[in-house]
């Protein structure tokens, strides 16, 4: 089944380094990132877990959890983790599901038979709160993720929810964000944005971030 932005993002029960996980009562009320990668033992892939571990003060931040997931059983993802602990230096302190017979994997599309017959490519989800899908990457085996792209991401989607902006290119946390073209009527524009805003054109305004 593709999966696309809006859609809810489908419950499962599966092993993982942490005991089953029951996907929507583990998510609970936090956002959610979840990842696929191709196989345990693989450099990227060992890197990319590594990263994940070690962002997990900025993912708590962000009232954020990872999971991951690769194809592999339980006792080889056991048998890689110690792996990634000596060789990235961090503890890996979030769940790794061992999707073997593959029923998130297919659920989730993350098997691209043109790709790989039998790996998963690199998928990430990221679902809010009400367990919507709200990003969604693909990544090619080769080519590990940029965890720092996927926290921007998070960071502009929170901010978006609770205000009348949008992102531009580029942003960062901290920078100036665009007021929605919807957003018209001048007293409310002041109201919102009480720092002010620079029009580059009518449709193009800029103002400092407003929850700063
Ligand atoms: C890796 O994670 O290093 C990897 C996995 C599959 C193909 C190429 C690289």
């Amino acid at each position: 089944m593709t999966l696309r932005l809006g859609d809810t993002a489908p419950d499962f029960t599966q092993d993982s380094t942490q005991g089953p996980i029951h996907f929507h009562g583990w998510a609970g009320d936090h956002w959610v990132v979840f990842f696929s990668h191709p196989a345990d033992f693989t450099p990227v892939c060992t890197t990319e877990l590594g990263r994940t571990a070690a962002l997990s003060g900025e993912f708590a931040r962000r009232h954020v959890k990872a999971i991951a997931l690769s194809v592999d059983p339980l006792e080889s993802h056991a048998k890689w983790v110690p792996d990634i602990e000596d060789t990235q230096g961090t503890a890996v302190n979030f769940p790794i599901l061992a999707d073997a017979d593959r029923t998130v994997a297919t659920l989730y599309d993350m098997i691209h038979p043109n790709a790989s017959a039998t790996a998963t490519v690199r998928s990430v989800f990221i679902i809010d709160p009400k367990k919507v899908i709200r990003t969604t990457f693909t990544y090619p085996a080769s080519t590990g993720r940029n965890f720092d792209e996927i926290l921007r991401v998070i960071d502009s989607l929170q901010l978006t929810d609770g205000y009348k902006v949008a992102t531009p290119v580029d942003w960062k946390d901290g920078d100036e964000v665009v007021i929605l073209p919807s957003l018209q009527d001048p007293a409310e524009i002041a109201q919102r944005f009480p720092k002010g805003f620079r029009a580059l054109r009518p449709y193009l305004r800029l103002t400092p971030q407003p929850n700063r």
